[in-house]
């Protein structure tokens, strides 16, 4: 299934894409947002598009020819922290507004052979960019307790750390775990009959844990912050989608402690119900906005 992107409308109305005007792209995935600011910046703004990971940006690729705004797009494949030298090389500068969409995509999750999903059995890999020397099955494998421990705790927000780490160190000391499903049925068996009664499935959180392990995901967001701060230009805008609150808290707080920026949005836009109804993942979706200020002559 193809990727359906968050909080467009809204999007759209803050970001606020002019004729001839350049942007970022940090999260191309299957370039819906991407289409929609390049339908808005014609006929010469141009759009820079960052993913991690060499499918997204074939199937972003194809999907802005299909729309005939190729033309105007330069997309790379590589980690958007690395974002200030990847600017500086396609000499892409005069931007007026930087987005990220966090986290994955609805193709990555569905194809079982990434490993993102607790729902289809596939090896533990968890990695956007296959540059990565990072994967789950490294981590669960060979990282200590207390590493797991603590991935569990802050990263997973998970009540049960220490039982599931406890789990995952007897299971691997008896045979390398190298399958999603058999982390799960770990994860079941350490949280015994406490899952029945969460509304959420048992491995969520571990799941969320790895994944954010495996791609120094948080390290990440706040030096693309830092980059994007830097390359956007006065008065122009940093747009972030963010689907958990250790996401969320970062981009608050980048917001509201660098001088230079200005957030126009006090309480993050949500989703409508029509929009969740239509598309449960926009459920948790939060979009914060900035505008960097233009520095007044002393
Ligand atoms: C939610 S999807 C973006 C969807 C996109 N906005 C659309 O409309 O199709 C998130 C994307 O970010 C990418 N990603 C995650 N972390 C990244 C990073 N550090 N650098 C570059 N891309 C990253 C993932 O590979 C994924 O394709």
């Amino acid at each position: 299934m193809m990727h359906i992107p968050v909080l467009t409308e809204e999007l759209i109305e803050l970001l606020d894409p002019k004729e001839n005007e350049n942007f970022i792209d940090c999260t191309l995935g299957n370039g819906g947002h991407a289409n929609m600011i390049l339908e808005k910046t014609g006929p010469k703004g141009k759009l820079l598009g960052i993913d991690w990971d060499a499918d997204a940006i074939k199937t972003a690729g194809a999907n802005l020819k299909s729309s005939g705004l190729i033309g105007r797009a330069i997309l790379v494949q590589d980690n958007f922290a690395n974002m200030r030298e990847i600017a500086a090389k396609e000499k892409f500068y005069t931007i007026h507004g930087i987005l990220f969409d966090l986290g994955f995509s609805t193709s990555q999750m569905e194809d079982a052979e990434r490993g993102f999903s607790f729902q289809k059995d596939g090896p533990l890999d968890m990695r956007y960019g296959a540059a990565n020397p990072v994967t789950a099955e490294k981590i669960v494998n060979y990282w200590s307790r207390p590493e797991l421990e603590r991935i569990l705790k802050t990263y997973g927000e998970e009540r049960f750390w220490r039982q599931i780490a406890d789990a995952i160190v007897q299971e691997r000391s008896l045979r390398q775990i190298t399958r999603t499903r058999q982390l799960v049925l770990i994860v079941e068996r350490a949280m015994q009959k406490r899952f029945l009664r969460s509304r959420i499935h048992p491995a969520t959180r571990t799941f969320q844990a790895l994944r954010i392990a495996t791609n120094n995901e948080l390290e990440n967001l706040e030096q693309g912050l830092a980059a994007a701060l830097s390359l956007v230009t006065e008065g122009g805008k940093i747009a972030v989608i963010s689907f958990h609150s250790l996401e969320d808290r970062i981009v608050k707080r980048f917001f509201r402690d660098t001088p230079s920026l200005k957030p126009i949005t006090k309480k993050p836009k949500m989703a409508s119900p029509k929009e969740v109804r239509m598309n449960p993942k926009a459920r948790s979706a939060k979009l914060r906005v900035a505008v960097k200020q233009e520095t007044l002559p002393s």
